[in-house]
């Protein structure tokens, strides 16, 4: 069986992730590297004896008209020029989080992948979980009842990445379209992919990215990407939302880079008639058994530990196949984009926003 050829665009931190997935699906072959950071591209093409290595995605397409599919790990404001790229050039795309800068350029690319017939899936990682199939399947069988209110948080202390995460002309955003993205996403699958019908949000710049701090920050994923010493720091240190869907859903999010709060968190919790659950990070599901109020813990819990990040890109090479849906569409990415921009824009006109 001939193998895909697969491209990487971006060989940052995230990357590695994507690669050890390919590398472990016998139907690819991961065939070139791009990144505009000529060091880091050095770095991943020894580290995985990537001979075809390239500063410009465009220039990779000409040289290599035979790739099949790519992965984009860009750093957000290029995820859509270079997926544009790649489905121009006959290629699937598998896309990082956020989709886009906007739902403009989010549904722009949507209808290029739909145009060449291409598949585009979209990184929304915490749907691969084992916490996300569990609460899943709880909703579909009817454990919760009618979902009506959640409230989701993704809460850093001191964790502002620096580097492009803090420049908005490239990320867009700080720990909502980051880190709040993921969050969203996953209240939004567990609830069966309900669209967002209106958006009340609020951002803060009071703290800034704390560099002056003595405490170490602990998220610097890109070790080899060597960007992360910009000086810049324009995008929001707390954001907060309130998100309605047309299945009458509420969803209360709030996610920070910079907060004086005591300890870090990521927590979901979601609300039925019937039934509660509540990940954070053990999955818990509050519900009345005998006529008594009772939580539920599981013998074996159901926790995200990483091997999502290889389900993902299995689950995009079996898309490709034909042999399985995507488990995070291009869709969703678009639903996701336009609750970001609502919760900007009202964030900036402290005014509801409707979707
Ligand atoms: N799913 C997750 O859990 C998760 C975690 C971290 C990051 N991410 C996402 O992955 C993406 C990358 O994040 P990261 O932490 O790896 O950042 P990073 O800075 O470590 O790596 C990004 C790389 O992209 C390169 N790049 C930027 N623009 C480019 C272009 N036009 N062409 C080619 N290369 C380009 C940079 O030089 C850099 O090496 C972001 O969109 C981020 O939101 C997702």
């Amino acid at each position: 069986m001939e193998k895909y050829k697969i491209a990487v665009i971006g060989v940052g931190g995230i990357s590695s992730t994507h690669i050890d997935g390919y590398l472990s699906d016998p139907r690819c072959e991961l065939y070139a590297f791009c990144d505009i950071n000529e060091n880091t591209l050095k770095e991943k093409g020894a580290k995985y004896g990537i001979t075809r290595l390239f500063t410009d995605y465009n220039e990779m397409f000409k040289a290599c008209p035979e790739l099949d599919a790519v992965s984009v790990c860009t750093w957000n404001n290029a995820h859509v020029p270079a997926g544009l790229a790649a489905v121009n050039a006959g290629c699937h795309v598998f896309c990082e989080k956020p989709m886009a800068m906007s739902a403009k350029e989010a549904e722009e690319l949507k209808a290029a992948a739909e145009k060449n017939n291409k598949v585009l899936g979209l990184g929304f990682v915490r749907r691969f979980g084992d916490d996300a199939a569990l609460a899943r399947e709880m909703a579909e069988n009817g454990m919760l009842g009618d979902i009506y209110y959640a409230k989701a948080e993704y809460l850093r202390r001191n964790g502002n990445p620096g580097g492009w995460f803090a420049d908005s002309r490239r990320s867009g955003g700080g720990p909502m379209i980051d880190l709040g993205v993921h969050v969203i996403d996953l209240v939004r699958y567990i609830a069966g992919c309900p669209k967002p019908v209106s958006v009340y949000g609020a951002t803060f710049k009071k703290l800034g990215d704390r560099n002056e701090l003595k405490d170490k920050k602990a998220y610097f994923l890109g070790d080899i990407a060597g960007e992360r010493e910009s000086s810049v720091c324009d995008v929001e240190d707390l954001a907060t939302a309130m998100i309605r869907f047309d299945n009458g859903l509420v969803l209360s999010v709030e996610t920070s880079y910079s907060l004086n709060l005591e300890n870090d968190s990521g927590r979901l919790e979601i609300f039925g008639d019937k039934g509660g659950v509540t990940i954070g990070p053990e999955l818990v599901y509050h519900g009345e058994v005998c006529n008594r109020l009772a939580d539920i813990r599981f013998k074996s819990p159901a926790q995200f530990d990483g091997s999502e990040y290889s389900a993902e890109i299995h689950n995009f090479i079996s898309a490709i196949d034909g042999k399985e849906p995507l488990k995070a569409t291009a869709e969703d990415g678009v639903e996701l984009m336009k609750i970001l921009d609502a919760i900007y824009e009202s964030a900036r006109t402290h005014k509801e926003v409707l979707v």
